[in-house]
């Protein structure tokens, strides 16, 4: 065990990846890696707890995978894997179910809109959370580098970890989640109310990591603003303007305070080219190197096995002290299944 603070985080492997995962996630894991120990984690069977097809889910695994490489994680520094090459997820997951209550989970919003008018609701998206939980606390983590989105997930888990430790001893460390200060929650350009995502909200406003610059700059030059002519950061008032000030800031690393100066007075038709200019130079390399890692799917698929051996390694010993502690027989090998053979020898 070294001093060094450990990171974790996950992204799911569902559809492609957008402006708003790069904004509270990619970006942010890459900054991570540089302070600490960092795990991140391809959660694919998150990705289960919604519809998707056994082909599609492969795909994601594999682009899910070239994207965190694309976007800066360096395999030496940080660890990246898939959560289903390491089975003590799963584990963990039906352990903390015990130290999770029902109406915990009935609060969670995320269940509440992404259940809302489905004809199936699968067991797995209500339970959820502690899957998530179970990601977080195996790795002894201190920071969780998150969009806004997830807030209520990191509170649970540490509402759980706290639970198992007062119940069972302490066995985890109580994990802080980390959101950007600014773009820790982007927004549909065209519904400039509701998050960013692929699943809801009008797809001309949703930018995806993958699109062409010709595509992205439209996307930008149609964004919903409002009838005013200032350029100023005011989420309530002006929710268009402020989310296209967030995106500017993440693009180029200029805080919102200045880029407000920078534009006062331009119009809002040259800043919405701007904002989507800044994004096209910020996703067009990662775009080159995203396509060339995606392309050697056996280089990736051996990085997956190496960061999961590093996961195996790091999760093992909190998994044995959750089952020691809450009282489960250890079977030791030579003695409990010892004396079995193989049928029929
Ligand atoms: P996921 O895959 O939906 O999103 C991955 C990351 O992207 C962030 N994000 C956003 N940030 C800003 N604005 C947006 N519009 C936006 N949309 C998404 C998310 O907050 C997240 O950081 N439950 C998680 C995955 C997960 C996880 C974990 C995360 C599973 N286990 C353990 C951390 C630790 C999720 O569905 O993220």
């Amino acid at each position: 065990m070294t001093d060094e603070p450990r990171i974790f985080s996950g992204i799911r492997a569902t559809g492609d990846k957008t402006l708003g995962n790069y904004s509270g996630g990619y970006r942010q894991y890459v900054a991570t890696q540089e302070q600490g120990e960092a795990f991140f984690c391809i959660v694919d069977l998150h990705s289960i707890t919604t519809p998707i097809e056994p082909d599609d889910l492969r795909e994601y695994t594999l682009s899910g995978a070239a994207m965190l490489f694309a976007t800066g994680l360096d395999p030496d520094r940080s660890t990246v894997f898939a959560q289903s090459h390491v089975v003590a997820h799963a584990e963990a997951a039906w352990l903390l179910s015990a130290a999770t209550s029902f109406g915990e989970l009935r609060r969670m919003t995320q269940f509440k809109e992404k259940s809302e008018g489905q004809d199936f609701v699968s067991a797995g998206l209500f339970t959820y959370p502690v899957l998530m939980a179970g990601d977080i606390l195996l790795y002894q983590t201190d920071i969780v580098p998150i969009g806004d989105d997830q807030r209520q997930h990191v509170e649970l888990t540490r509402d759980v970890a706290e639970r198992f430790n007062q119940r069972y001893g302490e066995t985890f460390t109580v994990p802080r989640g980390v959101y950007p200060e600014e773009g820790a929650r982007i927004k549909n350009l065209q519904e400039p109310e509701r998050l960013m995502s692929t699943t809801r909200g009008a797809p001309q406003g949703v930018v995806r990591m993958v699109d062409e610059p010709d595509v992205i700059r439209k996307k930008f030059k149609t964004a919903v603003t409002d009838s005013e002519r200032e350029i100023r950061h005011d989420p309530e008032a002006k929710p268009g303007i402020s989310n296209l000030l967030e995106i500017m800031s993440v693009a180029t690393g200029d805080p919102v305070a200045e880029l407000e100066r920078r534009y006062d007075g331009a119009g809002y038709g040259r800043f919405k080219e701007d904002v989507g200019e800044a994004v096209v130079a910020l996703l067009s390399p990662i775009q080159d190197r995203y396509r060339e890692l995606r392309a050697d799917e056996r280089e990736l698929q051996r990085l997956l096995a190496v960061g999961a051996e590093k996961a195996r390694r790091a999760s093992e010993p909190t998994l044995e002290a959750m089952y020691e502690r809450m009282g489960f027989v250890k079977a030791e090998a030579g003695r409990l299944f010892g004396a079995a053979r193989p049928r029929g020898l």
